[in-house]
């Protein structure tokens, strides 16, 4: 097969980062950003995001999972803890999470590391979800290698039968991810790829600003 992408480009106008007008705290910057791409009609599963761990078997490792709320502290998402990512965190805490709003030609990518939120927080969050999420928490192993399909649906169909009539506990291995940042870079597609970065480096408890080439 041979498939040649070199035409595949496009040009982005529809924003400016100014430095001049931007705010001078990265999280407030970063919230802006998230209300446009939530409000915007061409914006699908806006907090969708890229997970990057430094894997245990020394490769990067990213996939996407939804981020489930954001203040001062950082960046919450909610996992298996004995999944693949789950283990990367444990042995380098060390994340990137990434966001791409094509419909606003923006990126946004924040590095922070990860520490679990508390026990009582994410069994908050769990007895939100639907019954069916629930469940499917207890009847797969995340990241671990599988017989079939059909071995999947037998584990539902256990854990439906196990907890008929009756709330459906949290694991102890299922929670959530507390990111704190330290540092954010918000990509601004522009003309002839002269695009907008801007940066924002923790620096004690300041921001430290800066602009990179595209
Ligand atoms: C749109 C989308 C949202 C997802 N959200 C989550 C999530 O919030 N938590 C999660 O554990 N996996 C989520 N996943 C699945 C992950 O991408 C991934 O397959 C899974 O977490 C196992 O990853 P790991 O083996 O690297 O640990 C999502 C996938 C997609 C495409």
């Amino acid at each position: 097969m041979k498939n040649d992408l070199g035409d595949l480009r496009k040009s982005y106008q529809k924003g400016a980062l100014d430095e001049a007008q931007i705010p001078s705290n990265p999280l407030v910057l970063f919230d802006q950003w998230f209300l446009e791409a939530a409000n915007h009609d061409g914006v699908d599963e806006v907090n969708a995001m890229t997970l990057s761990t430094s894997d245990t078997d020394g490769f990067p490792g990213s996939r996407v999972v939804l981020l489930k709320g954001y203040n001062v502290d950082g960046f919450t998402f909610y996992t298996n803890y004995n999944s693949r990512k789950g283990r990367a965190i444990e042995s380098n805490s060390r994340v990137c999470l990434s966001f791409f709003w094509p419909a606003l030609e923006r990126q946004i990518i924040i590095k922070g590391e990860a520490t679990k939120i508390s026990d009582a927080e994410s069994l908050a969050y769990f007895e939100s979800r639907p019954r069916g999420s629930q469940i499917g928490a207890h009847a797969s192993s995340q990241s671990e290698e599988v017989l079939n399909r059909d071995f999947l649906e037998e584990q539902l169909d256990f854990y439906e039968n196990k907890f008929k009539g009756e709330a459906v506990p949290k694991p102890v291995h299922w929670g959530g991810y507390l990111v704190r940042a330290q540092s954010f870079e918000f990509w601004q597609g522009r003309d002839n790829r002269l695009h907008d970065r801007i940066v924002f480096v923790k620096d004690g408890q300041r921001w430290r600003r800066m602009r990179l080439a595209p």
